[in-house]
């Protein structure tokens, strides 16, 4: 068929624009409230919900407002919820003890949830050590001060055994170690835990867009994370990690962060035959909220042009801190 008749145009792809029904017909994306994750912190020793100001709608929770969280968050319909500790500041050390001490925040956090919401709700726990150092590094230090690869794994392990004996249903280790994976997946099995899954953080780039989430967990980290976190001018890398992870034994792999990385999202998703969970991080979340609150931009638009962006990149599973408001719209 010629493309014009006579002056006019033979095709006219405007056609399937004319209504918000046709639109809503011809869709190849569409938003699902169990498309979604609600990350959420909560912090220790604290009675009122602390507002992070770097994320203008998110808070620190208490025990309790995390269980109306999760609540909410299953009442929309969203998939799963990802829990962050923020422990006492005392209680932050070198090695991050309180993150392998059963009674440490986020043990008592998934216990909370558990109980609350019970299998309704997929309950994972981010699995790294910067919400529990004095140093606010992803794993421990060795003498010269740099992040020791090994002497992590072990903390690592621990905080697997202990994240599940409180009842997690989905790990998340976040810390970018090598061969993080393979430990968890055996100190998991070895400890009776064969049931839960690893959401393995395989690509994960040293960003500056997670600057909100330092005050979201009270963290002052010193320096960076630029030699366990990837380059952001790398792609084969992000190949590799991802062979690495599914050779170690990742039941979902995870792209972080999203929107700068939609080229990355696409390639793993056309790669690999495990879900792929993408997530929409602090900085991304910061930024909406910014130009909304001067005037600047459609909030609610934005927001969802956002994740369905993200979703038609390759994502499964969306990580965001809008999840319950985003669900209860859907
Ligand atoms: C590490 C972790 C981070 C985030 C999730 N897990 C911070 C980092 O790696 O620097 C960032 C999440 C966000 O920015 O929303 N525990």
């Amino acid at each position: 068929m010629s493309t014009t008749y006579g002056t006019f145009p033979g095709a006219r792809p405007r056609r399937l624009r004319t209504s918000p029904a046709m639109r809503r017909m011809v869709a190849e994306t569409r938003l699902h409230p169990a498309d979604l994750i609600l990350p959420a912190f909560v912090r220790e020793g604290i009675s009122e919900p602390v507002p992070i100001s770097a994320m203008p709608g998110v808070v620190q929770h208490t025990r309790e407002t995390l269980r109306k969280a999760a609540v909410e968050a299953l009442d929309a319909g969203v998939a799963g919820i990802m829990l962050f500790g923020v422990p006492e500041d005392a209680k932050k050390d070198g090695l991050g003890t309180a993150g392998t001490d059963p009674d440490g925040i986020l043990q008592v956090a998934i216990r909370d949830v558990r109980d609350e919401v019970g299998d309704e709700l997929v309950i994972m726990s981010d699995l790294c050590l910067d919400e529990f150092t004095d140093h606010g590094h992803c794993g421990v230090l060795d003498s010269a001060g740099r992040v020791d690869n090994d002497a992590t794994l072990e903390r690592y392990a621990e905080m697997a055994q202990v994240q599940a004996d409180a009842g997690v249903h989905v790990v998340g280790p976040s810390g970018m170690m090598d061969g993080q994976v393979g430990v968890i997946r055996d100190a998991l099995d070895q400890t009776g835990h064969e049931d839960v899954s690893v959401l393995a953080y395989t690509v994960k780039y040293a960003s500056a867009f997670y600057g909100p989430f330092r005050e979201a967990i009270g963290s002052s980290l010193q320096g960076d994370r630029k030699t366990y976190q990837q380059d952001p001018a790398n792609v084969r890398e992000s190949l590799r990690e991802l062979s690495l992870d599914l050779a170690e034994g990742a039941d979902m792999v995870m792209v972080k962060p999203a929107l700068p990385y939609l080229d990355i999202l696409a390639k793993v998703a056309e790669a690999v035959d495990v879900p792929v969970a993408a997530y929409q991080i602090s900085g991304e979340y910061a930024m909406v909220e910014a130009a909304a609150a001067n005037g600047w931009i459609d909030r609610d638009r934005a927001i969802m042009e956002s994740l369905t962006g993200i979703k038609r990149a390759g994502a499964n599973m969306i990580l965001t801190y809008w999840a319950t408001e985003v669900a209860r719209q859907l």
